[in-house]
């Protein structure tokens, strides 16, 4: 970051004291991010043909410029550009730098004056104008583009570091969508771009002094077919022909458009570990020397690392870092550090020989010393590192700042050590994570990060003190690529949820309110639309909560949505909800099996993110189950009625309706309050091998007349091996019939174990069960 930008972030603090005004009379504004304050006056200020945008000030020429290409679409003509200086013009909105600096605007700050006759937008600096242009933009893109609201905006960002991240390394993307890119940021305020450009499946930058980084480590095999995590560790029998990178002019350039949209591009090169890519090229830098590839897809454990005793890594490192530093003017240099496996140098005897020479504790000593290495190279040469919060491990370097992603933790504990800190945390900041329901979007990651959660995410832990917290340098939202292989689904999982942590970065944390956001958006999401962005409308998806009523025997279903004020449309014979369907006003009770289709209506037209669920009411419905081993708590369906809510999960696991048993057997008893009869039992299993998910080894069916002594009714073996990757269901069912029993018992024998070749080989598997249906 540059050193004013921190130097103003003192400033923020110095005037905390916000004051938030929104007087809205007659004009409702949908500025994203809010405002810090603004003030209605009488009458309009009206855009037309006519009106001129005037540069008051020579470096202001760029911004003039910039406004008026940001406006010609909006419009359909370019608003003509004059130099004028100290003269007021009617009919203008002129841009003119504060000649007295305004302490409480700061660096990004502005101040935006509009009557009548004209529009006058000014800050201590372009960068302010820069935002003061897009809130201008926003007040025109609202309700209707010609007019603009007389007003007073005062406006400045509540965090110096106001983050994305995207990973060019497990997807390559082409340099035309980073400009893109760039462009969005500056429309959201936001002002670090962190860009991942290594990572073991590709080293995306080019180095002049070591040309087989992107000779070789740019390209690997591709293969989409499989899971991510399914793909082995080496493929060569086919060609590498996937990948790509950027030259050095294209960085250059790509630099200076950032900054002329006051975004400073921070790169990431990754060490000690996801570095495969650049030990394809130099294999003689790992412990091994082994040469394994780029791989095509996931990496685990990451064992395959830099050698940490052998000088000519640093050298290496060292050589790459000043080219890297050539291109990128950035104060940081994220140096990355995360996930290092350190078998490898367990066992090298270079990694031991300087554990013992530098007096290091163990290999956390030497990731450690390796940090503090590289941290004393880029001191010496001006810059400062950021690196993943792993490099607290084995102590943090003396000047580092710590970006926080495993939680809150790594953040708290390096400020509490008077470190500077981003937070990253991935429960609120990974947009690789679903933001709706994995039965209807694409494949992810995992996870569950709504619009909303993104938006009610605050970067002061509550841990931090006053002091303390002054060193949150800001947030940022991490993009990492495994499951987006094009530019459209990254756009897809960054739009709307970068609006969301916009707010979050920008405004002040007083003046968020979720409805006012929702209602926002709506002109967000045009927005948008205009400039052809592929956003996601996953916030109008309806989740409905079912809970089992054992009283009545019956099913009640609340439907719930993120957005505020949605108009949910439901039906319960599988038909398609349309604009006559019954309006959800109240939860809708069943008691008997039927398929709910529920959608959201926006402006009286569907969103289409249908959401359907069938309920199965059987016999064993609502019934009381005794488990012999708990659940996890972390994948406990929906509590104690699950395994008999009428409900089977999906092929996600994380649906909200599978019960996870780590490493024990699922052992159910189900007692019937009368003699029952019964005619087929049901269970059904889950297998995701990449998520160590596995099919029981066999599933016994028991029941019973007395309830206390059980006979075998039925026993199925699994006949599909437990090495079958993709995600699969199997439904176990007996048609063994029984007569007046009072209860039955459904074992399911957890295999225990991940099997051999597995990641996770030897270490305790996951059964998932959603529902014993009983007819
Ligand atoms: C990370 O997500 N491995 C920083
Ligand atoms: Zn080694």
């Amino acid at each position: 970051m540059k050193n004013t930008l921190r130097l103003f972030f003192y400033c923020y603090l110095i005037t905390s004291f916000i004051t938030c005004k929104n007087h809205q009379q007659n004009f409702q504004t949908s500025i994203i991010p809010q405002p810090v304050e603004i003030r209605f006056n009488k009458g309009t200020f009206n855009f037309n043909q006519d009106t001129k945008l005037i540069c008051e000030d020579k470096s202001l020429d760029f911004s003039a410029q910039y406004a008026a290409a940001l406006w010609e679409p909006i419009h359909g003509y370019k608003p003509d550009v004059e130099q004028k200086i100290g003269s007021e013009s009617k009919n203008s909105i002129a841009f003119r730098l504060l000649e007295n600096p305004e302490m409480e605007i700061g660096n990004e700050g502005y101040i935006l004056e509009i009557n009548s006759e004209k529009a006058v937008l000014s800050a201590n600096t372009p960068a302010g104008i820069l935002y003061g242009i897009q809130t201008i933009t926003q007040l025109m893109d609202s309700e209707n583009i010609r007019v603009l609201p007389s007003c007073f905006i005062k406006d400045y960002p509540r965090f110096a570091w106001r983050g994305l991240h995207l990973d060019v390394s497990r997807h390559f993307m082409p340099l035309e969508f980073m400009y893109k890119l760039m462009d969005y940021m500056a429309m959201h305020k936001l002002n670090v771009f962190h860009w991942h450009l290594v990572d073991d499946q590709g080293w995306r930058l080019e180095i002049k002094k070591y040309p087989k980084l992107t000779g070789v480590g740019a390209w690997r095999v591709d293969m989409l077919h499989l899971h991510w995590n399914e793909r082995p560790l080496i493929n060569d029998t086919e060609n590498a022909s996937y990948g790509g990178f950027y030259t050095q002019d294209e960085i250059r350039a790509l630099v200076a458009y950032a900054d002329e949209r006051n975004i400073t591009v921070v790169p990431e090169i990754e060490m000690p570990a996801h570095v495969m890519s650049a030990l394809a090229a130099y294999p003689e830098l790992s412990c091994t020397g082994e040469n394994l590839g780029v791989p095509p897809g996931g990496v685990w454990p990451i064992t395959h690392i830099y050698c940490a005793g052998k000088d000519e890594t640093f050298t290496f490192l060292e050589n790459v870092l000043l080219e890297v530093m050539d291109l990128f003017p950035s104060e940081y240099i994220h140096i990355g550090g995360d996930e290092a496996d350190k078998t490898n140098w367990r066992s090298c005897t270079k990694c031991q020989a300087r554990i013992k020479n530098e007096n290091l504790a163990d290999e956390d000593g030497l990731q450690s010393y390796f940090i503090q290495r590289i941290e004393r190279f880029l001191n010496e040469h001006g810059r400062k590192i950021i690196g993943w919060d792993e490099i607290l491990e084995g102590g943090l370097a003396p000047n580092a700042s710590v970006m926080s992603w495993r939680g809150e933790q790594g953040g708290i504990e390096a400020a509490k050590m008077g470190h500077h800190v981003v937070m990253t945390p991935g429960s609120h900041c990974y947009f690789d994570h679903y933001q709706g329901d994995p039965a209807i979007e694409p494949l992810a990651i995992g996870g569950n990060t709504t619009l909303k959660k993104v938006y009610n995410y605050e970067p002061i832990p509550t841990e931090l003190t006053a002091e303390e917290a002054k060193l949150v340098l800001g947030a940022q939202a991490n993009v990492w690529t495994e499951y987006m292989p094009t530019k459209a689904h990254v756009e897809y999982m960054v739009f709307p949820r970068l609006a969301a942590m916009a707010e979050v970065v920008w405004s002040p944390k007083e003046t968020r309110n979720w409805a006012d956001f929702s209602r926002r958006m709506e002109h967000q999401y045009r927005r948008y639309k205009r400039l052809g962005i592929n956003y996601s409308q996953s916030a109008f998806q309806v989740s409905v909560k079912p809970e089992v009523n054992p009283t009545n025997r019956s099913l009640v279903l609340s439907l719930i949505t993120e957005v505020n004020d949605s108009k949910i449309r439901y039906t319960l014979d599988g038909s398609i909800p349309g604009s006559n369907s019954p309006m959800y006003k109240r939860p809708v009770e069943i008691n008997e099996s039927a398929t709910l289709k529920v959608a959201v209506f926006l402006n009286g037209i569907s969103t289409n993110q249908i959401l359907e669920r069938s309920f199965d009411l059987h016999k064993a419905f609502a019934t009381e189950v005794e488990l012999q081993y708990p659940t996890s708590t972390k994948y406990d369906g929906t509590g104690a009625y699950s395994l008999v809510d009428g409900i089977s999960g999906s092929k996600h696991f994380n649906d909200g309706f599978w019960k996870g048993f780590l490493g024990d057997d699922m052992i159910a008893t189900i007692r019937f309050q009368k003699l029952t009869d019964i005619s087929s039992i049901e269970v059904d299993a889950l297998q995701n091998y990449a998520s160590w998910i596995f099919l029981p080894e066999k599933v016994v069916f028991e029941v019973s007349e007395d309830g206390s002594s059980f006979r075998k009714l039925d026993e199925i073996a699994t006949d599909i091996p437990q090495d079958e990757k993709g995600k699969l269901i199997k439904h176990y069912k007996t048609t063994q019939s029984a007569e007046n029993i009072t209860a039955i018992r459904v074992s399911m024998k957890n295999p225990g174990t991940c099997p051999p070749g597995h990641s996770g080989e030897g270490q305790k598997s996951w059964l998932f069960v959603s529902e014993i249906i009983v007819r």
